[in-house]
């Protein structure tokens, strides 16, 4: 390994939301999604080449981050993005909140699968909007697409359908045929699919493959838009960059108008970032992703003899969903985090008998966690 995950870095001085949270006590936080390690060097040696640099003024993403993030996604998936189709934007929430704003005529509805990420839920709610929830199906403990709960429940009452893949936070990725399945459902029935892609760089399952919605078929990429983000696999979410792909040049013009006058432009730092990044950073990301199927392998083996406790191991991303409906408690996340372990509420995604973990930590803290659990399970 040329790079070390294993040292604690300490953030407690940094605003860190993550670590703020339960800041004076001495619970590990594991909720929120940005990793404990540092980012690769060389990005940290970008950011201070430009701020040397005296003028932060405004600014616009070069054509070389184009190219390189083109030929990036083309190399990791044969997907070919026309630089036309590209908007950056500050922030993947950013974008689903202005998809809904573009695609839902008044009066019209979201189909959202639950559990979810919450900012999808609160995406119509923010732009006064109605949504339906699908329920996922839980097949052994792999939440995927309930295509026939999916194909009845979307009316001529919804615009668009938000589809997270890889999933936030139950970690499955989705096949081809999912996709397919769901590309068709929407294209049936006029809805726009808004796929948010921003684990899609972290896949723990070597043998799998990540497939951009948009890639399968020209319906797909006709009737989508696409978010991705270098946030997630290179943890700098605090700098907040991303990118939506629109093929259509219909919704990729009312997009845009959409953003008109309340989305900020990307940050200097941030592009600077995302080029070294994606020029340099992935030796990093390569070892990354074997420290992070270490640290999952070590939580799934551990929290699968847990008493009450049950964990199908997420195939992307660096969250873990446990199940705790045999926990017998109200609240299990209550019970943990006065256990001293910080995780993730299921119910804000959906599911007050599930608990997030975040496992993008170093390995000791893993542990750590892992013992206070056994130890409060007794
Ligand atoms: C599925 C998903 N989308 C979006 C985000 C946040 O994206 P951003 O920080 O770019 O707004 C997260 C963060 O956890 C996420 O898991």
């Amino acid at each position: 390994m040329n790079y070390n995950f294993d040292t604690f870095i300490d953030r407690s001085n940094t605003q860190s939301l993550k670590w703020l949270r339960h800041k004076g006590s001495d619970v590990i936080p594991m909720w929120l999604a940005d990793m404990d390690f540092a980012c690769p060097p060389e990005v940290v040696e970008a950011v201070k080449k430009r701020a040397v640099h005296p003028i932060y003024g405004y600014t616009e993403a070069s054509d070389e981050l184009k190219r390189i993030f083109i030929k990036r996604v083309y190399e990791n998936s044969g997907w070919k993005i026309d630089p036309e189709w590209i908007i950056w934007l500050p922030g993947v929430v950013v974008g689903l909140n202005v998809a809904c704003r573009t695609i839902l005529r008044p009066g019209r509805m979201a189909a959202i699968p639950s559990p979810i990420y919450p900012p999808f839920i609160e995406a119509p709610h923010n732009m006064n909007q109605g949504y339906l929830i699908t329920e996922l199906e839980n097949i052994e403990g792999r939440l995927s697409l309930d295509l026939d709960s999916i194909d009845t429940l979307i009316d001529d009452d919804v615009d668009l359908f938000y589809f997270c893949n890889p999933h936030n936070p139950g970690g499955s990725m989705a096949s081809l045929d999912e996709i397919n399945s769901i590309v068709e459902i929407c294209n049936t029935k006029n809805v726009v699919i808004c796929s948010d892609e921003i684990h899609s760089e972290i896949i723990l399952d070597k043998s799998k493959k990540h497939i951009h919605l948009a890639q399968t078929s020209d319906i797909a990429a006709r009737n989508s838009i696409t978010f991705l983000a270098p946030s997630k696999s290179f943890n700098i979410a605090g700098l907040e960059c991303a990118s939506a792909i629109i093929p259509n040049k219909e919704i990729r013009d009312n997009f845009e108008a959409s953003m008109k006058g309340i989305v900020p432009p990307v940050n200097i730092f941030a592009y600077e970032a995302t080029m070294a990044a994606y020029k340099y950073g992935d030796k990093w990301l390569h070892e990354l992703l074997q420290y992070l199927k270490k640290n999952r392998d070590i939580l799934v083996e551990n929290v699968n003899t847990m008493p009450g406790l049950s964990l199908y191991p997420p195939e992307a991303t660096y969250l873990a969903w446990i199940d705790c409906s045999e926990l017998n408690a109200d609240s299990p996340a209550k019970f943990f985090i006065e256990s001293g372990v910080g995780v993730a509420d299921g119910s804000e995604f959906g599911d007050k008998n599930f608990i997030r973990i975040n496992f993008a930590c170093p390995e000791s803290l893993l542990l750590k966690a892992l013992d206070r659990m056994k130890e409060a399970l007794g």
